[in-house]
């Protein structure tokens, strides 16, 4: 879920919106706000759907020029997405909105004491339950912070909370625990966000707010206390890019300006991290005993960045010679893994607040791991709970399928391999410092060159009910990505597969016609490795597959069984991924635009899952 709230002198309404617009990547199932409006009344309008459901409503209805607001967009975890269950909710006769990003584990319990005491809830969700055990609080004292205070300390679970009251205009109170909320620093004013692009077209200056801590802000004031109200100090950031850099410009879609921006995002990845024919993090300096006396390396994520993880797995093995695993990080925590201080756990994640990977996090953490993590966003939760951050700056991604942050991604983890590996002393590669720098002009490259091809493939595609990704090796990684794109925002069905897993099972699937994409790796690598894709191609073209290929420029082994053959430049064995990645995501994009769906926001699908 998203969450934006605003003290200040302008009218919030119109401020809310334009956070909430920003945010609605993270959820779109429903969106409202609540304003407290110049005579001090509380005044809340929210609808299902996405935010111009909302949007609409207000322009026949405005809310009011009120100066103090907050404003969701929902990703329904407790109840569907209907008017009733969006939030905010409303408590003590409905001078008291609350929003809420989470789950509440002992909302049951609650729910009931609450009934007992006679309260009456009109929705489902957990978010109703916390306002009205807010508003019985605040009935006794009339402090909303106090009252705050103590209904945070008995939440159980996940949650971000936001909470205002008509008789304090100009006072917006919120906590979190394991969700996200950063504040942002306006003169005379005062954000609240679930991430800065909230409010980053008002101010680049932020906060960031720890785990369980709480946080009021007033148009001139801010203060952070933990749950006890102890005062904090929270940390203050700048943020690095500007509001343009998360506008849609002139692109039909975010993805597909996303997908255009990796030379740039692979660029800035490596910018900074070469120094004298060799990759040195400088945020890793001083830390070379993370990767020294170590004997594993588990890599952690989820979705799309855990197939980032797998080609990690291969170039970390290969450069800096240590075991590397990749596990999900949904199941890492719920087995009984042999981890301890002699395990490095590398996490992955473009939000850096996906619930999941944190909770592997701290519990690698726990385990005595040491714990370094890659991710795109500045102040996220993730990079805090962590030994080490190694940021991607691939620039805000809005889009929900990832693109150029999984590019990115890819691109961290080969500077972490030849920066572990040359800390370790066991790099030999002598050609990948070269490679690294020429990787943004080959992605140029393959968009310039494969853009219509594969978008007009796409076209001719559109009626298709399933397609099948062949890998091996690091092509592997990139077969799972394709078919993920596609099933994120085509709802094609779609399956990736190890090229030598094929004729142990999935073969099966394949009959006259199927379509089939196989990444087929640069002979110059392994001529083994090769042979033995192409040999793959030949067994499902041999039973009617509908074969496109993936190849490197110049491989004429794959023309005589290939129906279409997108290229790619030349590049070393661990770079392709970053190249062959670039054509799939094009014909996700152009298949399901071709189907006319919202490439940006696929159904059910959020982009920052802030829940277990
Ligand atoms: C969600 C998104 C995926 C994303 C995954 C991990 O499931 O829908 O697109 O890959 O989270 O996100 P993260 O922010 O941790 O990289």
């Amino acid at each position: 879920c998203g969450i934006v709230g605003y003290v200040g002198p302008r009218p919030s309404q119109d401020i809310l919106i334009a956070g909430l617009a920003r945010l609605e990547y993270r959820g779109y199932d429903s969106a409202g706000i609540a304003v407290i409006d110049g005579e001090g009344h509380l005044g809340m309008r929210k609808k299902a759907g996405k935010l111009n459901a909302l949007r609409d409503s207000l322009a026949d209805a405005p809310l009011g020029d009120g100066t103090t607001g907050i404003g969701h967009t929902r990703w329904a975890t407790h109840g569907g997405p209907t008017d009733v269950n969006a939030h905010p909710h409303l408590a003590d006769g409905g001078k008291l909105a609350v929003i809420h990003n989470g789950i509440i584990e002992n909302f049951a319990a609650l729910r009931e004491e609450l009934l007992a005491d006679g309260v009456e809830f009109l929705s489902e969700t957990d978010t109703e339950v916390a306002a009205a055990l807010l508003g019985r609080e605040y009935a006794t004292s009339g402090n909303l912070q106090d009252a705050f205070q103590r209904v945070v300390n008995r939440l159980e679970g996940a949650f971000t909370l936001l909470a205002m009251h008509q008789d304090h205009p100009g006072l917006v109170v919120g906590a979190r625990r394991n969700s996200p909320l950063v504040i942002g620093l306006g003169e005379g004013e005062n954000f609240l966000g679930s991430d800065v692009a909230a409010f980053v077209e008002h101010t680049r200056k932020a906060l960031a707010i720890g785990q369980d801590q709480i946080v009021s802000i007033t148009p001139s004031d801010v203060t952070v206390t933990d749950f006890e109200g102890n005062p904090v100090q929270a940390e203050p950031f700048e943020v690095s890019w500007d509001a343009a850099a998360a506008e849609k410009g002139g692109w039909s879609s975010f993805m597909a300006k996303e997908v255009a921006e990796q030379p740039e995002a692979v660029a800035n990845t490596i910018r900074g991290r070469v120094r004298d024919g060799a990759v040195v993090i400088p945020e890793l300096d001083g830390l070379d005993e993370l990767f020294i006396g170590i004997n594993r390396v588990i890599i952690t994520a989820c979705g799309t960045a855990s197939y980032a993880a797998l080609v990690g797995k291969y170039a970390i093995e290969q450069w800096a010679r240590v075991a590397t695993d990749v596990e999900l990080a949904h199941e890492f925590r719920y087995r009984d893994p042999v981890i301890g201080d002699d395990t490095l756990v590398i996490s992955i994640s473009q939000s850096g607040e996906t619930m999941d990977t944190l909770m592997a996090v701290k519990y690698a953490r726990e385990r005595g791991a040491r714990t370094l993590s890659i991710c795109n966003t500045q102040g996220a939760t993730i990079p805090r709970e962590s030994d080490a951050v190694v940021y991607t700056h691939a620039g805000p991604e809005v889009a929900v399928a990832s693109t150029k942050a999984f590019s990115a991604q890819i691109t961290a983890l080969l500077l972490l391999g030849l920066h572990m590996g040359r800390v370790r002393s066991t790099l030999t590669d002598t050609t990948a410092v070269e490679e690294l720098s020429t990787l943004p002009e080959k992605i140029a490259q393959v968009l310039a060159e494969e853009n219509e091809h594969v978008s007009q493939l796409a076209g001719w595609m559109a009626d298709t009910r399933s397609v099948l990704f062949l890998g091996r090796h690091v092509g592997y990684p990139i077969a799972l990505e394709g078919a993920l794109k596609l099933k994120e925002i085509s709802y094609i069905h779609a399956e990736g597969f190890a090229a030598g897993e094929l004729k142990h099972g999935p073969i099966a699937l394949i009959e006259p016609g199927q379509p089939v994409f196989v990444i087929v790796p640069s002979p110059r690598h392994s001529a083994l490795i090769h042979s033995k894709v192409v040999s793959n191609i030949q067994e499902i073209r041999a039973r009617g597959a509908r074969v496109i290929v993936v190849a490197e420029e110049g491989d004429a082994a794959v023309l005589p069984f290939a129906d279409e053959v997108i290229r790619i430049p030349l590049a070393g064995a661990m770079f392709e991924p970053v190249l062959a990645v670039v054509p799939l995501q094009i014909f996700a994009m152009a298949l399901a635009t071709a189907k006319g769906l919202d490439v940006d926001q696929p159904r059910n699908l959020a982009k920052s899952v802030t829940v277990e």
